[in-house]
């Protein structure tokens, strides 16, 4: 049976064309969503593009009730009846109710070798730490944030002249190669974590 994906970004969304260009073939899963915070999201035109159907709830909308952006989400992502949820360059915090509606089948793509550097700013943070290697991690969403159990994880080396930006370049080519294979092994049920080098 075809798991269907819904993947959520906030901008341009290169993870979610990766991985919905993967999801071809004999592939066992398909893109059935694209959703954003952000209607202006550019990851939404390629998403159309691309044939897939899309949504927008944006955040601002609803100032600080999260409550209530959540719940306008959960109905976008109800009527595509996801089986599996791909959070992909989303930033926005997801609360405990909507994200235990989901636990056990919703994705994130996090920017550092978890359980190091947590939450923004990784790539900096990991310079200034002097450590010798960076990386990105693909993990199952719980309610703590960027804490759940590791399904994948791929480590970049840190250059002496790197910056910040010259890093999360790096990084994110391995996000590319990472998300795409820890998501169809996920799909075929594999939970053993992936790790590549
Ligand atoms: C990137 O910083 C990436 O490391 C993180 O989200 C940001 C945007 O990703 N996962 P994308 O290009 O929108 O997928």
């Amino acid at each position: 049976m075809t798991k269907r994906v819904a993947i959520l970004i906030s901008g341009g969304g290169s993870n979610m064309i990766k991985l919905a260009q993967s999801m071809t073939g004999d592939h066992p899963a398909r893109p059935v969503l694209v959703a954003s915070n952000d209607p202006a999201a550019a990851g939404l035109d390629v998403a159309r593009e691309m044939g897939i159907e899309t949504a927008a709830v944006d955040h601002r909308a609803y100032g600080r009730d999260r409550a209530s952006f959540e719940a306008a989400l959960l109905a976008e992502l109800e009527r595509a009846a996801p089986d599996i949820i791909c959070l992909a360059g989303f930033m926005r915090v997801l609360g405990a109710e909507f994200v235990s509606r989901w636990e056990g089948r919703m994705l994130n793509i996090h920017p550092s070798l978890l359980p190091k550097y947590r939450g923004l700013d990784t790539h900096a943070r990991a310079i200034a730490a002097g450590d010798t290697e960076a990386g990105c991690t693909v993990h199952l969403v719980t309610p703590a944030l960027d804490d759940g159990p590791i399904l994948g994880q791929a480590r970049v080396p840190i250059r002496a002249d790197d910056t910040p930006q010259s890093l999360a370049a790096r990084v994110l080519e391995q996000e590319h190669r990472l998300y795409p294979a820890v998501l169809r092994r996920f799909a075929e049920g594999e939970r053993q974590p992936l790790m590549l080098d």
